[in-house]
């Protein structure tokens, strides 16, 4: 039994995320999405058009996930990998080396991106569609 791991905002979930989640969810048994906080997006200058718990609900919809939890700091990973027992961190390619030092706690991947698509492409696109 391999546990997966990935974590990310997953706001206005689009097709790129999806690709993401089946991706990761090829490389264990079990996926888990740490989603980011809205404290945590702030953290991270960002905020989410759809609040924690729509973008909870969302992300357990997709047949791909298993269970979500909420993602708080950058320094939880380490802790969230032992807890859950996580074999393999994946994460999509524009992350590439930015959790590399997580590999003393298990395998980290980096996917390719899905090109031409991201949330804040789409929220973009909205806002120039008014
Ligand atoms: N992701 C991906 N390909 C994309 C967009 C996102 O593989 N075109 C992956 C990211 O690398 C990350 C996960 O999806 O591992 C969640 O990313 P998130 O930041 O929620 O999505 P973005 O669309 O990149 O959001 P934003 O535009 O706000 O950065």
């Amino acid at each position: 039994m391999s546990v997966a791991l990935t974590c990310g905002p997953f706001d206005l979930l689009h097709v790129a995320h999806v690709n993401l989640l089946r991706r990761a969810r090829a490389l264990g048994n079990t996926l888990l999405v740490g989603l980011s906080s809205d404290s945590f997006n702030a953290i991270k200058q960002k905020r989410a058009t759809q609040s924690y718990a729509d973008r909870d609900a969302v992300l357990r919809a997709i047949r791909y996930v298993d269970d979500v939890f909420p993602e708080d700091t950058w320094e939880q990973k380490a802790h969230d990998i032992r807890r859950y027992g996580a074999d393999i961190l994946v994460m999509g390619s524009d992350w590439a080396g930015h959790f590399d030092d997580l590999a003393r706690h298990c395998t980290v991947r980096y996917l390719p991106r899905t090109e031409d698509i991201s949330s804040s492409l789409l929220k973009a696109s909205i806002r120039a569609m008014q």
